[in-house]
């Protein structure tokens, strides 16, 4: 636990979506965690709709000068797919987030990413919670990056649970499995946090339900942009991928992992975006996150944004 630390400074690469914003919010709500700068990609949506839409959930939060840098508009080969089936044509779940006439920053997201990490010596944490695009394009730019940084906390992979995407494939890996190949044959010390845990975490109806309209910042934003869900799709829960990520960046002790080589599958089959754990190969260890304490997560989640969360694991 990092409670009486000095704040970690820390880099987002988000692809806002509905549980990116929730993400960003907890994020921005810890004083744990100085936010740095936020990168956008194109994943739930399109780069243009991800990037807006981090522009409102900031706004909403009271971020309003935390730097916003665009990267990539697609993957590094393939072409681009969204999951606007899941978060929405608008990325945000049908959330009407309030406009602020403020624009990105001119510099690019792979560029600011290397900026970033030179300028803090060795103490940035990257938490990438889109594809990784942004993150193999700065690896080119900078190959010295994995020394320059901390950690890089990733949501992404299915390692011995089925993929979302496809059978075998998670989201965020689906949509840019070279990009995900890179990053899992370099030397970053990476935690990967898949479906694995993932589906663990999750935010219940009832417990949404129990809020009130009447909220804002960061509460206002898992009440709005969980709405479509829960009252239009009448749905029991939601997955929280992003925000675990965020948990984990604060305290990495809500997973256990297990270190091995990461593979990805960067062919043309079906199975294209696949993550498994390898048993030896030439390349470095891992973190593969293999179990969560969901419900000491669920209350982190609850206790920072004011989310009314049961006892429930
Ligand atoms: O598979 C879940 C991941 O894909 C999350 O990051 C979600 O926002 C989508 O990007
Ligand atoms: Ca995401």
């Amino acid at each position: 636990m990092m409670a009486d630390r000095i704040p970690t400074p820390v880099l987002m690469d988000v692809d806002t979506g509905v549980d990116d914003a929730m993400a960003l919010a907890l994020a921005w709500t810890t004083p744990q965690i100085e936010l740095v700068g936020v990168t956008t990609v194109a994943g739930n949506v399109t780069l243009d709709q991800a990037t807006t839409n981090t522009l409102r959930v900031l706004n909403t939060i009271g971020a309003t000068d935390l730097p916003v840098y665009r990267g990539m508009n697609r993957p590094l080969v393939r072409d681009h797919f969204d999951a606007a089936h899941f978060h929405g044509n608008d990325g945000l779940g049908g959330a009407k987030l309030p406009d602020r006439d403020r624009s990105v920053e001119a510099m690019t997201a792979p560029e600011f990413i290397v900026q970033s990490a030179r300028n803090y010596q060795g103490s940035l944490t990257l938490c990438f919670v889109g594809p990784l695009t942004n993150l193999a394009v700065a690896l080119s730019l900078a190959p010295d990056l994995p020394q320059l940084v901390d950690r890089v906390v990733i949501m992404g992979g299915a390692f011995q649970v089925p993929g979302n995407a496809t059978p075998t494939a998670e989201f965020n890996i689906a949509v840019d499995p070279e990009a995900a190949d890179q990053i899992a044959r370099s030397n970053f010390d990476v935690t990967w946090i898949g479906l694995d845990v993932t589906h663990s975490t999750k935010l219940y109806s009832e417990e949404w339900k129990q809020m009130s309209d009447a909220v804002s910042g960061g509460t206002k934003i898992v009440r709005d942009v969980c709405r479509q869900a829960f009252v239009d799709r009448a749905e029991g829960s939601m997955h929280l991928h992003d925000p675990l990520a965020v948990g984990v960046v604060l305290d990495q002790s809500l997973v256990e992992v297990e270190r091995a080589p990461v593979q990805v599958d960067t062919s043309v089959r079906t199975t294209a975006g696949a993550t498994r754990m390898m048993k030896s190969a030439a390349r470095p260890d891992q973190n593969v996150a293999i179990k969560v304490d969901s419900r000491r997560f669920r209350q982190m989640f609850g206790r920072l944004l004011n989310v009314p969360i049961d006892d429930r694991e």
